[in-house]
């Protein structure tokens, strides 16, 4: 629900438990933000703009117009005039100043969620979500724009963004635009990020926040192994399940900033948007740009609500795929199996004996093109390689279809390399700066896809493969990062441009691919787990977690995941020990237990495991049958976690209408002379009664939750079990 109330000049924006509200103040029409938080019935709360304190608003003391500036909550901060927090915005005009300073215009409110042109964002029918659109203008640069608020009711989430026009008859660069800017009081919030690094991605951090300025943030044209486009302020006393929680989440997957400021008066201002380094965007009269979504909520019941609350909106509202409500085909990759030893005939060994476990899918990874027989060559030339895969994709794909399994396959579009016919005959297509040496990484070079003809390449080559034949499943992988960026494509004015033209691109291509193979199961990745973000799920149901596949590593990059992401989206496969990463050798079971919680898929020579693990996957696969539904559109509680407790993990997950749960316990570490361990379960009904499937005994899901069960004989490390509390007597 969006109200304005004309006597008070108050937006008042509700969800089902929050309250957002802004204020229009002054004669100048400044707009002011009054509060964010647990719903509150006034939608005059603009005494919290704290303008009758002195310095008090400009018309009653210009005098100290830049101490009004320097203490105003504002919706949208300008640059250089009076406010010396963190501006939102900041331009060049033809003078070289970079002031801006935006007042409020006019405004609509309707019953819609517009889309973004050329990025991804959540959407809704019409009718089921309200929008807010603030006009706001700088008369003096001639700069216009528009800041969205969308509600999400039922989710109590609130998306914001911002398009700006060049309404002045000279050239403007943008050379910052925060989507957000949020200014509150710190009371006693604590920031709450996630950090990593390829093989580790999205590990859980909490800071005590400082004054100044603190932040994480990606330059790397990605969003990143390293930090994550996400930040939350979390009640010191939070738990899962009690304390004030905000979220803040990017729907982009390129260079971000989230930085959280803490001024002299113990105010926090809050943002986040395209990192500001390397952009400048130029604005000829006439020209808009617009800036990405960010995904706000607040929960007065701790981080679980939070996730909930986004893992909701993003099955909803994000994710497009037809596949978003379906099973996905349970898949086996060649990757850790073969590495990049592989042919046709050891493909079809591998398909015949994952059909005999009930795999429903081949994957083809990395290496069937070109000249590939390494990672040095051939990204770039899309042809299949015919030494390895004899008698080409087709007679692969027939064959592999024969024996009754889909059929997926790898790409890294956007990449050359050097040792290419595509470099050889367009070394202009890689994205470097004449005259310096441009950084390989991995031997490899990011195209660069602000080029129109590259684009075009780059979709013809993808799209003529899977014309070729029933190609079902698409691995999309991103496997190095933007350096020295410099196109020889853009014009001088227009290089600060190179990384969001690059996203832009992604998001074409796949949007594009997707046009064509509506039915298409598309799966992002990146080095593992470096674009995992709201922006690629627009287009991929599913996105790779991390190429660490080590069930314990696991636990800790699922934990940081699912805190934001829901299961359904989280690639995970069981693969092969001693783990190619840590060299950790763990169950068969336990390994398969952990990767329930996402896709679910193997990446192992099935031909080669042991025997006893080979029988398992029959019953693994049924277990995936079993309980997917649940797992891909129940509710998430985290029980306990072994990046806090340094012993055990375990979560939950409860079906929508609480007649089922299923809990998974991993032991990490054993302990001698322990007794049982007793955990508490979640979200269940406390008047229904459960039966735990395999037991006779009847429990109320009160007792279940307040008194809780007992997992016993857990013998050895690395142990792991799935309860499922089913509800009543049957
Ligand atoms: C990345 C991916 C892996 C695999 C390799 C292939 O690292 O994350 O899963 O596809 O590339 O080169």
């Amino acid at each position: 629900m969006i109200q304005f109330n004309e006597t008070t000049k108050t937006f008042k924006l509700d969800t089902k438990n929050t309250t957002y509200v802004i204020a229009i103040c002054d004669e100048e029409q400044f707009l002011g933000h009054a509060y964010y938080g647990a719903k509150i019935s006034d939608a005059d709360v603009a005494y919290l703009l704290r303008t009758e304190e002195a310095p008090f608003v400009p018309s009653k003391n210009n005098r100290d117009r830049s101490s009004f500036f320097d203490t105003f909550p504002t919706e949208y901060p300008g640059n250089q005039v009076g406010d010396y927090r963190e501006s939102a915005i900041a331009v060049r005009d033809a003078k070289n100043h970079e002031a801006v300073q935006f007042v409020y215009c006019g405004h609509r409110i309707t019953d819609e969620k517009p889309a973004l042109k050329g990025l991804p964002a959540t959407f809704a029918p019409k009718g089921e979500v309200m929008t807010l659109e603030l006009d706001v203008a700088d008369p003096v640069l001639g700069l216009e724009a528009t800041l969205f608020y969308s509600v999400f009711e039922k989710e109590d989430v609130i998306t914001r963004s911002i398009t700006v026009k060049n309404a002045s008859g000279e050239t403007i660069y943008l050379t910052k635009i925060m989507s957000l800017s949020l200014d509150m009081d710190q009371e006693d919030y604590q920031m709450l990020t996630l950090h990593g690094s390829w093989a580790r991605e999205r590990q859980m951090d909490f800071r005590n926040i400082g004054y100044g300025k603190q932040s994480v943030g990606s330059t790397r044209g990605e969003s990143s192994h390293q930090d994550h486009p996400f930040v939350a302020l979390v009640s010191e006393k939070a738990t899962q399940e009690s304390g004030s929680v905000y979220g803040f989440h990017f729907v982009y997957s390129g260079n971000f900033l989230a930085q959280v400021e803490k001024s002299q008066f113990d105010s926090l201002r809050v943002q986040m948007g395209i990192h500001p380094d390397n952009f400048c965007y130029q604005l000829r009269p006439g020209d808009s740009f617009v800036a990405p979504e960010v995904v706000m909520t607040y929960s007065a019941n701790g981080l679980g609500q939070m996730s909930r609350n986004l893992h909701d909106l993003y099955r909803e509202h994000l994710i497009r795929s037809p596949y978003r409500t379906k099973e996905r085909p349970v898949l086996i990759n060649n990757w850790e199996a073969t590495y990049f030893n592989f042919d046709t005939e050891k493909l079809l060994s591998i398909a015949r004996e994952a059909k005999k476990a009930g795999i429903e899918m081949l994957v083809m990874d990395d290496g069937w093109f070109g000249y590939r027989n390494d990672d040095n060559t051939s990204l770039g030339d899309w042809t299949v390689n015919e030494n390895k895969i004899q008698g080409g994709i087709k007679y692969l794909v027939d064959e592999v279809n024969k024996i009754g399994l889909k059929f997926g396959i790898w790409f890294e579009p956007e990449m050359i390399s050097p040792d290419s016919n595509l470099y050889r005959e367009h070394p202009d297509w890689a994205i470097a700066i004449e005259g310096r040496t441009a950084c390989r990484s991995r031997n490899q070079y990011a195209l660069d896809l602000s080029r129109r003809e590259v684009v075009d390449y780059v979709y013809e080559s993808i799209a003529n493969i899977l014309r070729s034949a029933n190609i079902e499943y698409v691995k999309w992988d991103m496997n190095r990062q933007l350096t020295d960026l410099g196109s020889t494509y853009l014009g001088k004015e227009n290089q600060g441009e190179l990384c969001h033209r690059y996203v832009l691109a992604v998001y074409e291509l796949q949007e594009r691919l997707l046009a064509e193979f509506p039915n298409l199961l598309l799966e992002n990745c990146s080095g593992g787990g470096a674009r995992f973000d709201p922006g690629m799920l627009y287009y991929s149901p599913q996105i790779w977690c991390s190429d660490d596949t080590d069930a314990i590593e696991r636990l800790s990059i699922q934990e940081g995941t699912s805190l934001i992401y829901p299961l359904s989206t989280m690639g995970a496969h069981v693969s092969d020990c001693p783990n190619h990463t840590v060299g950790r050798v763990t169950p068969f079971a336990t390994r398969g237990n952990v990767a329930l919680a996402g896709t679910f898929g193997y990446e192992l020579d099935i031909t080669k495991i042991p025997e006893e693990d080979r029988a398992q996957i029959p019953e693994q696969i049924e277990r995936y049958h079993k309980y997917n539904p649940l797992v891909r559109g129940g509710d998430y509680y985290r029980i306990a976690s072994y990046r806090e407790n340094h012993m055990y993990d375990c979560y939950e997950v409860v079906a929508k209408d609480k007649s089922e749960a299923l809990i998974t316990f991993v032991q990490v570490l054993n302990r001698p002379n322990y007794h049982s361990r007793r955990i508490h379960l979640y979200g269940l009904d406390p008047k229904k009664q459960y039966r735990i499937e395999g037991e006779d005994k009847l429990y109320y899901g009160d007792t279940l939750m307040n008194a809780g069960i007992l997992i016993q004989n857990m013998w050895g490390d690395f142990q792991s079990k799935l309860i499922h509390i089913i509800e009543g007597g049957n």
